[in-house]
């Protein structure tokens, strides 16, 4: 244990009075969108979030009850999700989470709500975190676009692309279907876009957190599938069992949080070990780069 000196508990009395009259600027209540607030873990991370005092604005399907109604399946829905939480927030946002998703064999579905509904929003709410000079986004992907067999590349890059229809009959060949193939293009897209001067560079931490099997109303729809069930149930379970959506939530809430600022362009992935047990040789992988390709990166144009 670190012993204090008599020279730093004299330094500590000021400083913690000075604390204490500080005003309370770092107290400003902080406004966060959540999308699929409703239901599951978005419903865990927006009470999590509004037990210590953020103010949520949940956006979710007509009916549900969220503060802002918008159908992420269509580019009209997203806009108006964008424009709703926009209007909510006077354009000043200090975090966004992503999170809303289906995991569907409709993969022209799949795709429209667990990738362009993650992609579109976030652009269009980019302004409004920009404006609160230091904010945070997080999207919700999963541990499925790295543990599932067969999961192909080309199909993500297709999605990137734009071209949805080439994604899904690449997805087709895959067993993660085009819900892994989604969850992995978000990915993708959180790695290719976080360092940019358009987040990092605006003062916005971007960056997805990639669960496993966690005991939501969509896991229970997969649970009793003929198919999907068996393998969710066999799938190894290193804590000993299935994640219920608290265990989930606080890593959100760290990650929207000033305190995690530094963390930028990556993926945390919360499954209770899958992912390390079955693949703990692929990561840390080190950068196989020659010298003269790293100087380039290094002192080149950007
Ligand atoms: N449950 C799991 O095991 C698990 C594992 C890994 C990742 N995830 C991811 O977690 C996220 C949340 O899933 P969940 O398990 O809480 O599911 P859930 O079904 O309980 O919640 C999903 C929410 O998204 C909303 N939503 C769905 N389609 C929408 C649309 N078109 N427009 C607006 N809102 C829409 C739903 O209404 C619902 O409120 C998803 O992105 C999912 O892929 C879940």
């Amino acid at each position: 244990m670190t012993q204090s000196t008599p020279r730093s508990r004299k330094a500590a009395k000021p400083a913690a009075r000075a604390a204490k009259a500080r005003p309370a600027a770092a107290e400003t209540p902080r406004t966060i969108a959540v999308s699929g607030s409703q239901s599951g873990l978005g419903l865990a991370i927006r009470q999590r979030l509004q037990a210590h005092g953020v103010s949520v604005i949940g956006i979710d399907l007509p009916g549900k009850g969220a503060e802002v109604e918008a159908d992420l399946s269509t580019p009209e829905g997203r806009a108006k999700a964008v424009e709703g939480v926009t209007e909510r927030c006077a354009g000043v946002l200090q975090g966004a989470v992503a999170n809303a998703g289906i995991d569907s064999s409709d993969a022209a579905l799949t795709f429209q709500v667990n990738y362009h509904g993650v992609v579109d929003v976030l652009e269009g709410l980019r302004p409004a975190l920009a404006a609160a000079g230091r904010a945070s986004a997080v999207v919700t992907a999963s541990h499925a676009a790295l543990i599932s067999p067969g999961v192909r590349e080309s199909a993500a890059a297709a999605l990137l692309a734009g071209h949805d229809r080439r994604a899904a009959l690449y997805a087709g060949a895959s067993a993660g279907g085009p819900y892994a193939v989604s969850k992995l293009a978000v990915a993708r897209w959180i790695r290719s876009h976080a360092a940019t001067s358009d987040w990092a560079g605006q003062g916005i931490s971007l960056n997805g957190v990639c669960p496993g099997a966690i005991r939501t109303p969509l896991l229970e729809k997969d649970l009793a599938d003929k198919v999907k069930g068996p393998i969710i149930r066999a799938m190894p379970k290193p804590l000993g069992e299935i994640a219920e959506t608290g265990d989930l939530a606080g890593i959100f809430e760290f990650l929207l949080s000033p305190d995690s600022r530094y963390i930028v362009g990556q993926l945390i992935v919360c499954d209770g070990g899958v992912e390390s047990m079955w693949r703990e040789q692929d990561w840390p992988r080190p950068w196989d780069i020659s010298l003269p390709r790293f100087l380039f990166k290094l002192f080149g144009p950007r």
